[in-house]
């Protein structure tokens, strides 16, 4: 069986996420989307939030598990029986620190491929970042995350108003 791990942050998991998500199941046979703490981007949503969240909007696709993972991507994909990590690229802006991660994790591990997916352009242009700027402000969600966690959004911000 082949085993692909999406990693990120996914703060929260958005329309472009899926649609790498989507295209990722036509070449393998299973993904594991692995949400990361990642402290370092000081994530809007905890890590619980973020799995729960991710669940939600993959739970229509099967073939597809959401968990935490933490420490070293490369270890967790060997623990987990991967040989793939999937990144999704959207603009050659993406690219360079992109190539640097994979050759990164491929100099920590030489039997694990990183497989870069084209994300629609319908969605090229979408990052949390945006998605949460938006929701701040109290702006429609429905083009960019699933319905229950554009609810999540809504609450998250009306909560800090
Ligand atoms: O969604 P992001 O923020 O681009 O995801 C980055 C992520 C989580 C894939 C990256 O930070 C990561 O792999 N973190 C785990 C620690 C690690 O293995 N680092 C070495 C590779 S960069």
């Amino acid at each position: 069986m082949r085993i692909g791990v999406y990693p990120g942050t996914f703060d929260p998991l958005h329309h472009g996420h899926s649609d790498v998500i989507a295209r990722s199941l036509r070449v393998l046979d299973q993904i594991i989307v692995a949400v990361a703490p990642n402290p370092r981007k000081a994530p809007m949503f905890d890590l619980a939030e973020r799995v729960d969240m991710a669940k939600i909007a993959t739970k229509d696709f099967g073939r597809v598990e959401v968990e935490p993972f933490e420490g070293l991507l490369v270890q967790y994909v060997r623990q987990r029986g991967a040989h793939a990590i999937i990144r999704g690229l959207r603009a050659v802006s993406d690219f360079e620190h992109e190539f640097q991660m994979a050759l990164l994790n491929r100099k920590l591990d030489q039997g694990i491929e990183t497989v870069f997916l084209m994300a629609s352009e319908e969605y090229s242009y979408l990052t949390s970042s945006m998605v949460k700027e938006v929701a701040s402000v109290g702006g429609p969600l429905h083009d960019f995350v699933h319905p229950e966690v554009a609810d999540r959004l809504r609450q998250r911000f009306i909560g800090c108003r």
